[in-house]
């Protein structure tokens, strides 16, 4: 007999990109930005560690939901705070998902939420997208209890506009997430649709476009009654003084952000543009990502010469991925010698 549920036992763990410690790589692997945060962040985390660090943290995270309210134009009982959005997304899961309950998601899509659905024992869908990693007509599933969105999608990059993204909200019985992780490197958002669906949850985060994943911020945002269930469900005090008022200053800087927003979307069209010269095909990304593959050759040995040669990118060992390879974009110089390594490679 073991110790753990019978659902655990047979599932597979989460596997994260990898996170090499200690080794120097060009690392482009889980979309970090390759610019540092606001330093007005830094500034806000140093006046945070002082006596006050003794004390808990505000357990609703007050001071930064006040703030996005502000910032996105809602209204603060339209937002909940998670310790990144990871934390958000198995709030989630544990709010509006019980035994063997339906849960529709794309494939291929980021990977935690199947792991969170088996932990929770639901029933997952998984609807293929079209060739081009597009959402496929049929995808709204009326009965679902959830269904999962990535927009722009990972690892494609591919964003659904959102007036798609409306009408699944209306033909769904369920809840709808929306998970807007990359969304600041893409034109639209669903934010403003909180205030006309009941039913749909909008994810953000401050590990892309806020060069604050080391720091674990994301935000919900929902119609009030889905964010008090929610809140029922959270740890008590999920996001810690240094993040809240990391978090809240980065929102008071929004142009730093944007600014390395920009840089990125230029630096992603210019190795686009590159990548497709070398052979590859690449998908039109909206992301802080490109997914670029040599369709039909299994690209695990190019992922491991990079890897040799100190460039870490993604790698996704499925059928579906397997003629790909997932590269954040980094600073210019960073992506010059990625393209330098794989005409390399290529030439071989
Ligand atoms: C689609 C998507 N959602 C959520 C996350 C997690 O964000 P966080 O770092 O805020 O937990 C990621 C991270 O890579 C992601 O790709």
């Amino acid at each position: 007999m073991g110790y753990f549920r019978k659902n655990i036992e047979a599932m597979e763990g989460y596997s994260p990109g990898e996170q090499p410690q200690g080794q120097e790589y060009i690392k482009l692997n889980t979309n970090e930005n390759p610019y540092p945060p606001s330093p007005n962040v830094l500034k806000a985390i140093n006046r945070e560690t002082g006596a006050s660090i003794r004390l808990y943290p505000s357990p609703m995270a007050n001071p930064l939901r006040r703030k996005a309210a502000e910032v996105y134009g809602v209204k603060e009982e339209n937002v909940l705070a998670g310790n990144g959005a990871d934390d958000l997304l198995s709030i989630l899961v544990r709010s509006f998902v019980a035994t063997g309950d339906l849960v529709v998601l794309p494939i291929p899509t980021y990977t935690l939420y199947d792991t969170l659905i088996a932990i929770q024992e639901g029933e997952t869908l998984k609807i293929p997208l079209t060739e081009d990693f597009g959402i496929p007509e049929g995808f709204a599933i009326k009965e679902a209890r959830l269904t999962f969105l990535a927009n722009p999608n990972s690892p494609s990059g591919i964003f659904t506009p959102v007036e798609r993204v409306a009408d699944f909200a209306g033909e769904l019985e369920g809840v709808l997430v929306v998970d807007e992780a990359y969304v600041d490197f893409a034109e639209g958002s669903a934010i403003s649709l909180i205030n006309e669906y009941p039913n749909i949850v909008v994810l953000r985060t401050f590990s892309k476009s806020f060069s604050l994943a080391g720091m674990r911020i994301g935000l919900a945002f929902a119609d009030h009654e889905l964010i008090e269930g929610m809140t029922k469900v959270k740890d008590s005090y999920n996001l810690n003084r240094l993040s809240i008022a990391a978090a809240t200053a980065a929102l008071d800087d929004i142009s730093w952000m944007e600014d390395n927003v920009g840089k990125v979307k230029k630096t992603r069209d210019a190795l686009s543009v590159s990548i497709t010269r070398l052979g590859f095909k690449v998908y039109p990304s909206q992301s802080n990502f490109v997914l670029a593959s040599i369709p039909g050759r299994n690209l695990r040995g190019i992922y491991e010469e990079l890897k040799r040669g100190g460039i870490l990118v993604r790698y996704f060992d499925t059928p579906r991925l397997r003629d790909c390879i997932r590269i954040t974009v980094g600073t210019d110089s960073e992506i010059s010698r990625l393209l330098d390594a794989l005409q390399g490679i290529l030439e071989k």
